[in-house]
């Protein structure tokens, strides 16, 4: 049976030096998360988020604007707390509503405050082999997991399912960075199993159960960043964990694996962009 990746025990490892760190500070780091609408899911994220930071002594603002906000508005809400220097943290929680182009939205987003790293700066930095002002959150998170539990990334083939802007991209470029072989696959892949089984890193973002124990290889190491709720209300991820997790090597779960490392690198973000400003 595999060994189960305790995601929640690494990001509280995180949070508590980073608790200890801010503690120290004089000013503290302020993140302001900006949310369209009241989509359910990004309510619950957005609070989770606001609770971490008040929890480790991050000052955190949530700005609400309603559903039909212009997107000449919203860039100009953007551009207020670009120059607002009590603001140390930008992050626009996406999805945004379909009459705004998310786009233009984050290329208005200072990249010193860009939290997430999604700016063209922040991503062509990643891209570049450069180190941006900050990594996305997830995938920051998994690196982090994989390094925490020694596993090699260097000359392995790290297979990525999805191809999003927030995840399957940028993790794909970080795990190439350390010099994994790396095969993005997504909705219209053909062979997906077959690509899937040479997986020694299988890392999967979809939001649907796709990865069933004939699709990965024994010892394999799988990271699941899916996380929704199933016919029965139980929150799962992408991965059929049960099944799996007797063929490889390392897992992790849904959820307390990779959601807590996200929230923590968040964290850690928000810090670190403060340091630098
Ligand atoms: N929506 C889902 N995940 C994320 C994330 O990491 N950042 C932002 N801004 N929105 C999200």
């Amino acid at each position: 049976m595999a060994v189960i990746i305790n995601g929640k025990a690494v990001a509280e490892k995180i949070c508590t030096e980073l608790k200890q760190k801010i503690s120290t500070m004089d000013k503290k780091p302020h993140l302001t998360v900006i949310q369209v609408g009241n989509n359910t899911a990004s309510s619950i994220y957005v609070n989770l988020k606001k609770k971490k930071a008040e929890e480790l002594g991050i000052k955190s603002t949530i700005i609400n604007f309603e559903e039909k906000i212009t997107e000449e508005n919203l860039i100009k809400e953007i551009t207020k707390l670009n120059n607002d220097n009590q603001v140390h943290a930008i992050l626009v929680q996406l999805p945004l509503p379909k009459h705004i182009c998310t786009n233009s939205i984050i290329k208005a987003i200072s990249p010193l405050k860009d939290v997430d790293g999604f700016t063209v700066q922040n991503s062509g930095d990643l891209l570049n082999g450069a180190v941006p002002n900050a990594y996305p959150c997830t995938p920051k998170g998994i690196i982090r997991l994989l390094e925490e539990y020694n596993i090699e990334i260097s000359g392995k083939h790290a297979v990525v399912v999805g191809r999003s802007n927030i995840v399957g991209k940028p993790i794909a470029i970080m795990l190439l960075n350390k010099n994994a072989t790396v095969t993005v696959c997504h909705s219209k892949t053909t062979n997906l199993e077959e690509i899937t089984r040479q997986a020694d890193i299988l890392i999967s973002a979809v939001g649907k159960k796709i990865i069933f124990k004939d699709m990965v290889k024994p010892n394999a190491t799988v990271i699941d960043v899916g996380i929704f709720k199933d016919e029965n209300g139980k929150t799962t991820g992408d991965v059929d964990f049960e099944n799996v997790k007797e063929i490889v090597g390392y897992i992790t779960p849904v959820p307390k694996g990779v959601g807590p490392m996200t929230i923590a690198c968040l964290m850690e973000n928000t810090v670190e962009l403060f340091e630098h400003q």
